[in-house]
């Protein structure tokens, strides 16, 4: 059974989705969710699905990659998952799972990704360049902010009167059929 840890800092509703689709099955299990902040909603989502949470402070993340690193490696974490962790991940981090850890973007990526492109951002720029397509793109980390290999991506059209909060809600939903999908196309299993 494949070992899988998830870093968020906000709601959390990817990594219960994420929990809830491997959990149904026997392939795969999220083992612990990573945060950069005590106060994140992800805490909470996680309690009644019995999988543990633990923050770590921003300090640690960008001045001592090598506790996370020995954290997932003492949990054996077959693969890193980063479902809406607003922080930049550690060069060391980045090297220690190269090609096993994944990232999701509400953006048809290369488009509307990189610096200050996250959340609401994202969603408010689409909308302010008129397009009519938008999307979810689940991709490679690497140490450049949105860089990596694509994994898998789905397209996601704006209608007239579209709202960062219609769209948001659209981003979402298909993000919860994305990532798992994409998860589980590169551990291999169904
Ligand atoms: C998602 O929209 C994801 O694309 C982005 O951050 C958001 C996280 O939302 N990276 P949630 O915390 O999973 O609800």
């Amino acid at each position: 059974m494949y070992k899988i840890a998830i870093l968020a800092s906000g709601s959390g509703s990817n990594a219960e989705t994420i929990v809830r689709h491997f959990h149904a099955g026997n392939a795969a299990r999220v083992v612990v969710v990573l945060s950069n902040k005590a106060r994140a909603g992800v805490h909470d989502r996680m309690q009644p699905l019995g999988v543990a949470t633990k923050t770590l402070d921003n300090s640690v993340w960008a001045d001592e990659p090598e506790r996370v690193v020995a954290l997932l490696r003492s949990l054996d974490v077959d693969m890193v998952v980063l479902a809406g962790f607003l922080r930049r991940i550690h060069p060391a981090i980045v090297t220690a799972y190269r090609g096993r850890i994944l990232n999701i973007h509400p953006s048809l990526l290369p488009a509307y990704g990189g610096k200050g492109m996250y959340g609401r951002h994202v969603h408010e720029a689409v909308l302010a360049a008129g397009e009519r397509e938008t999307g979810v793109t689940v991709h490679h980390v690497t140490d450049g902010i949105d860089e990596g290999a694509i994994v898998m991506q789905q397209p996601v059209a704006i209608d007239s009167g579209e709202t960062v909060e219609t769209l948001e809600a659209k981003i979402h939903a298909v993000e919860y059929d994305l990532y798992p999908l994409a998860i589980a196309a590169v551990l291999g299993i169904d």
